[in-house]
C-alpha cells in the first residue's frame, strides 16, 4: 500500500512538472503570447489602455504586404520578450536594476507595462492578419540581450525602437506600393505609437525628446538582421518563412561624436571582399545615402577592421545613422539601393 502511495505522489508529480511553464528562456513571453486566450486578451488591452482595431482586415493584400507584416510580428515579439524580460528585472531589483526613488520606481513600471502590452497588441495584430490571409503566424524565437542594468537597457530600447521607425517607413512605402491602403494607415497610427515611447527612451536619457526634424529611414532587410543579433542562433521556429535577407554583422567600434572623425568598423568577410574596394555609406533623415571610401586595416580570420569617416559636420548627422559596408559606391537614391549593394550591416550610430 504505502508503496504505491508513493509511486502515485511521485507520478503526479512528474505530471505536475510537466504542466509547468518552460524554464525561463525557452519561452520568455508573459500573458499567453504569442496566442493568448480571448480572456487574457481583454487585459492585454486593459494593460494597453486601449483595444486592438475592431474592423476586420482588408479582403486582400499584395505579397509584399504579407512580407511587411512577416517582419512586422517578428520585430514585435522580440520587443515584448525585451520589455517583459525589464519588467521582470526591475521588478525583482536585480542588481543594476534597482530605481533609487521610489516614486520613480513605480513611474518606470506604470510606463513600461504599457508599453509591453502596447507591442503586444502590435504583434497579436499583425499575426491576426497573418492568419487572417492564410499564411503561417510567424513564431517567437529564444532572446538573449547584451545587458545587465536600466540604463543600457533604455539606451537599447531606443536604439531598436529608432531602426523600428526607420523601417516602418520602408513598410508604409511597400504597402502604398502594393496599394494596401487600410494598412498603410494603421501603420502609421503605430509610428506615431512608437515615437512617442522614443521621446519617453531619449527624455528618460536626458536627451531632448524629438530627434530630428525628418527621422531617418531604413529597409526591412536591415531591421530582420539587427533583430537577429537578439535571437538564439537556431531557435526560430519559422523565420525561414520570412523572404528577407539576413548581412554579415557590422559593429561600429569606435562610437562617434557630433564632429567629423575616422571610426573604425569591424564586419564578417568570409568571401574577402575586403581584397576589392568597398565603401561605408550611411543613411542619416531623409537624406541621400553618404558614401565614404573604407580603408582596410586588418583582416583576423574573416574579421575585417577597416576605417572611414564620418562626415558629421557638412551633413549635420545627428540622430540615428545606419552604416553598412557596401560593394558599390553609387551614387545611391534611397536605403533600399543602400539595402541592394549591402555586404554587412546595419552598424547602429547615435549622435545627441
Ligand atoms: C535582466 O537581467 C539579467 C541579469 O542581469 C540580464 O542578463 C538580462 O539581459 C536583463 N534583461 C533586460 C531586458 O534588461
Ligand atoms: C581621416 O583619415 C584620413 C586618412 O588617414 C586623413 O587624411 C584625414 O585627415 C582623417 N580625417 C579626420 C577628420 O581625422
Amino acid at each position: 500500500m504505502r508503496i504505491l502511495d508513493i509511486t502515485v505522489a511521485l507520478s503526479s508529480l512528474a505530471l505536475f512538472a510537466a504542466a509547468a511553464p518552460a524554464p525561463f528562456g525557452k519561452n520568455q513571453l508573459p500573458d499567453g503570447m504569442p496566442s493568448p486566450s480571448p480572456d487574457q486578451v481583454k487585459l492585454i488591452e486593459q494593460a494597453a489602455h486601449g483595444t486592438l482595431p475592431n474592423g476586420p482586415p482588408p479582403p486582400v493584400i499584395s505579397s509584399e504586404g504579407i512580407v511587411n507584416l512577416k517582419l512586422i510580428a517578428f520585430n514585435e515579439l522580440f520587443e515584448v520578450a525585451f520589455f517583459n524580460e525589464l519588467i521582470t528585472n526591475i521588478t525583482n531589483k536585480v542588481e543594476g536594476y534597482d530605481i533609487d526613488e521610489e516614486e520613480d520606481h513605480v513611474k518606470v513600471l506604470d510606463a513600461l507595462k504599457a508599453i509591453l502590452a502596447q507591442e503586444e497588441l502590435h504583434a497579436l495584430r499583425a499575426n491576426d492578419a497573418l492568419e487572417h490571409f492564410k499564411v503561417n503566424k510567424i513564431q517567437p524565437c529564444e532572446y538573449t540581450f547584451p545587458i545587465s542594468d536600466f540604463k543600457s537597457a533604455i539606451a537599447l530600447a531606443a536604439t531598436f525602437t529608432d531602426v523600428v521607425l526607420g523601417t516602418l517607413q520602408d513598410v508604409v512605402e511597400r504597402f502604398a506600393l502594393g496599394r494596401d491602403v487600410d494598412l498603410a494607415r494603421e501603420i502609421a497610427s503605430v509610428i506615431g505609437q512608437e515615437g512617442e515611447q522614443q521621446g519617453w527612451f531619449r527624455a528618460s536619457q536626458g536627451k531632448i525628446p524629438s530627434e530630428l526634424p525628418f527621422l531617418t529611414t531604413s529597409d526591412l532587410n536591415f531591421a530582420f538582421t539587427a533583430i537577429q543579433d537578439f535571437v538564439v542562433p537556431g531557435s526560430c521556429p519559422n523565420i525561414n518563412e520570412i523572404p528577407l535577407r539576413t548581412f554579415e554583422g557590422l559593429k561600429i567600434l569606435s562610437t562617434p561624436g557630433p564632429q567629423d572623425q575616422n571610426i573604425t568598423v569591424q564586419f564578417n568577410d568570409p568571401d574577402h571582399e575586403a581584397d576589392h574596394s568597398l565603401w561605408l555609406t550611411y543613411i542619416n533623415q531623409q537624406n541621400l545615402p553618404i558614401v565614404e571610401p573604407l580603408r582596410f586595416v586588418s583582416r583576423n580570420g574573416k574579421e575585417v577592421q577597416a576605417e572611414a569617416l564620418f562626415p558629421f559636420e557638412e551633413n549635420e548627422m545627428n540622430g540615428l545613422t545606419i552604416a553598412a559596408v557596401t560593394k558599390s559606391s553609387g551614387p545611391f537614391t534611397d536605403a533600399s539601393s543602400v539595402a541592394q549593394w549591402t555586404l554587412a550591416g546595419p552598424g547602429l550610430i547615435i549622435v545627441n
